[in-house]
């Protein structure tokens, strides 16, 4: 397979790219004219971001499935479409054909339809990274049922959040997951959630690590048996439903600056289109390439460059269950070398760890199949980059640098391999079909160049989101509303004098730890519910390795004695409501917090504090108790 919208120079990017801001809907149609549909649109875009509608393809219908799978096994079914590096080394990899693929998704298609599940019923999938949740997800996806893929590493409470909020009937899960030396118990994490969503009906548990786990009668049934049935059926094939353009592909939940985490819904035409052709032309994929997305399914960026985006182009994507750092620091090179892998998509935080241990453990492994280099989720230091690119690129691999959101469904800003040059720490260009524009405090565009603001989108690419799930006025506040008539990222950035932009980082009350997405009334809504908690406040401060750390201020009543044993409960507190990966690096016991006469926190000086700053706090006159700020700063010495 060739792909007619693969760009191959500088040129054919620059009237790309023009041509897609002065004829969105030509430009869109000539790409998707390359994706098998069962009804072609009635009309490539309509939109508002008023509302918002974005409506693109109207009027098709298709399977995505369809152009992830059957037209592939028609050309090409012993082609490798996954790969499956297990987390320990010693265990049997799995390759599986598009062919065994196709067969798997049917037969797993049929056990969902055997088990209850429609078109439109939400699944929730909550599993480790094995082939069983990309096929999982591209079950859901053949029979119309809108898949919600929940990370491994949330707490019971968010999941049952989750489920509540989707309310999700059917739930895909394992008995456990390994990763590293851990054993993570999934189900039983899910039986925890489930005493709070009663409408549960079903729980498809599917067989990893054989922890013990509990089977509740009506309830909950092993994968393996409802395969079997399947088998004894005689049921193979699954025909696709045939899906509206505009019907909603999966929910994936977000973390934003308030609360409760919101249901970005994607769906499912343009977000089919726009990840095949960014997946092809950032990465410069060649048919045969091996594809290596070290990102979690959880996440959006395994949704679109591990599952979606590569099937749909036809691509060989590469699986891995495990961690960088086990059995030892090298895990990563081996696996390039074991498959020979011509594309590494990582992130930020990965790399920095992996510096942490030197260049012994990249010695002996051969990694001269690399081709192109990636990072996703974090503005990259220039350190880690030029690290990536002497030690694993060699000098020779071009680095991109994507620059997207769970919201975007795909990327937005990046170089394109091989195509349009790469800087470090900038992400460059803008993808076609993209217009990106910096807007000051008025929101009043930025024109000209080199410039500073807040990153809008102007108008509409086909994988934007289409809505949070059961509040579209959310999605219109928080996205819509800020700059009217535009999409606000929530990130700021720079441009240069050549237009290239370098994102510098959230300017909400968002935190980005270790690439992943964390908002910090979360973590202080956690914290609050823990006993002798009476306010806390949350902010960032840099760490060397996650990008950011989480910097909490606690004012407690009745500290015990040894302060570390509340932090530590504190710490079990954050574990339980949202899950490890939100839990404070530090935790700082004050008597007061700085706020304004009206109240309001003042965030700003919380966060020179947590950065090691002493002194030079600015204005700190709106203060109601001025003094409480030395006080805190004073207390962190
Ligand atoms: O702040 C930006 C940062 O990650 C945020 C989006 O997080 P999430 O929805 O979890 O998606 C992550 C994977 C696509 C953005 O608002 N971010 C993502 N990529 C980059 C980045 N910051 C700088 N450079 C990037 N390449």
């Amino acid at each position: 397979m060739s792909y007619s919208y693969q760009i191959n120079s500088k040129e054919q990017y620059d009237a790309a790219y023009q041509r897609s801001v002065e004829a969105p809907e030509a430009f869109w149609a000539e790409v998707a004219h390359n994706f098998q549909w069962r009804r072609k649109w009635d009309k490539v875009l309509d939109w508002n971001f008023a509302e918002p509608h974005v409506a693109w393809f109207a009027g098709a219908k298709l399977n995505i499935t369809e152009n992830c799978l059957d037209r592939h096994v028609a050309e090409n079914p012993n082609r490798p479409a996954i790969i499956w590096e297990p987390n320990d080394p010693e265990e049997h990899h799995r390759v599986l054909t598009y062919k065994n693929l196709y067969d798997k998704v049917c037969q797993f298609a049929h056990v969902l339809k055997n088990n209850g599940v429609k078109r439109g019923d939400r699944v929730c999938i909550y599993m480790g990274m094995i082939p069983e949740l990309a096929i999982a997800v591209l079950a859901c996806a053949r029979i119309g049922a809108i898949h919600s893929v929940i990370f491994g590493g949330f707490s019971a409470q968010s999941i049952a959040d989750r489920l509540q909020d989707a309310r999700a009937e059917y739930i895909v899960t394992c008995d456990g997951a390994f990763r590293g030396t851990k054993d993570i118990p999934l189900k039983s994490v899910i039986d925890d959630a489930l005493i709070a969503c009663p409408f549960v009906k079903r729980v498809i548990v599917c067989t990893r690590t054989r922890t013990p786990v509990s089977m509740i009668k009506g309830r909950d049934v092993w994968l393996e048996d409802e395969l079997k049935k399947v088998e004894t059926l005689g049921l193979t094939d699954c025909p696709a439903e045939e899906m509206d353009a505009e019907d909603p592909l999966f929910i994936l939940y977000t973390s934003g600056s308030t609360g409760k985490p919101k249901g970005v819904v994607h769906s499912c035409a343009g977000y089919m289109v726009y990840t095949a052709y960014s997946f092809v032309n950032v990465f410069n994929y060649q048919p045969g390439d091996i594809h290596f997305c070290t990102a979690d399914i959880g996440w959006i960026t395994g949704h679109s460059y591990i599952v979606y985006g590569p099937l749909a182009a036809g691509a060989t994507t590469l699986m891995f269950e495990g961690v960088p750092t086990w059995p030892d620091a090298s895990r990563f090179w081996q696996i390039v070398e074991k498959y020979k892998v011509n594309i590494l998509y990582t992130a930020p935080t990965a790399i920095r760890s992996l510096m942490g241990f030197g260049l012994q453990p990249l010695q002996g492994y051969d990694l001269s199949s690399l081709k192109v280099l990636g990072t996703v989720g974090e503005p990259i230091n220039e350190e880690a980059w030029n690290w990536y690119n002497e030690n694993i690129g060699k000098g020779n691999c071009p680095i991109v640098d994507t620059w997207w959101q769970t919201e975007t469904g795909g990327m937005l800003i990046s170089n394109m391999a091989n195509i349009t040059p790469g800087i470090p720490a900038w992400a460059t260009l803008p993808l076609p079909g993209v217009q990106p524009v910096l807007v000051d405090e008025h929101g009043t565009e930025i024109e000209g160049n080199p410039a500073a603001g807040n990153l809008c989108i102007k108008a509409p690419w086909p994988a934007i989101l289409r809505t949070t799930y059961g509040d579209h006025e959310r999605c219109r506040k928080t996205y819509f509303s800020t700059y009217p008539g535009m999409y606000f990222t929530g990130d700021g950035a720079m441009r240069d004098a050549q237009g290239n932009y370098r994102i510098t980082g959230r300017v909400d009350d968002v935190l980005n730890v270790s690439g992943h997405r964390i908002g910090t009334a979360e973590v202080e809504n956690a914290i609050n519910m823990h006993a002798g908690v009476v306010e806390s406040a949350v902010v960032g401060f840099p760490h060397d390795i996650k990008g950011q750390g989480i910097y909490a201020f606690i004012i407690f009543q009745g500290l015990h004695e040894d302060e570390n044993l509340t932090r530590q409960d504190i710490l079990q507190t954050v574990s339980r409501i949202i899950g490890p990966i939100a839990k404070p690096d530090k935790i700082q016991f004050v008597t007061g917090l700085p706020k304004t006469r009206s109240g309001k926190i003042m965030r700003r000086i919380l966060r020179k504090i947590a950065e090691g700053e002493t002194s030079n706090f600015g204005d700190t006159t709106t203060l109601l108790d001025p003094a409480v700020v030395e006080e805190i700063a004073v207390g962190k010495l």
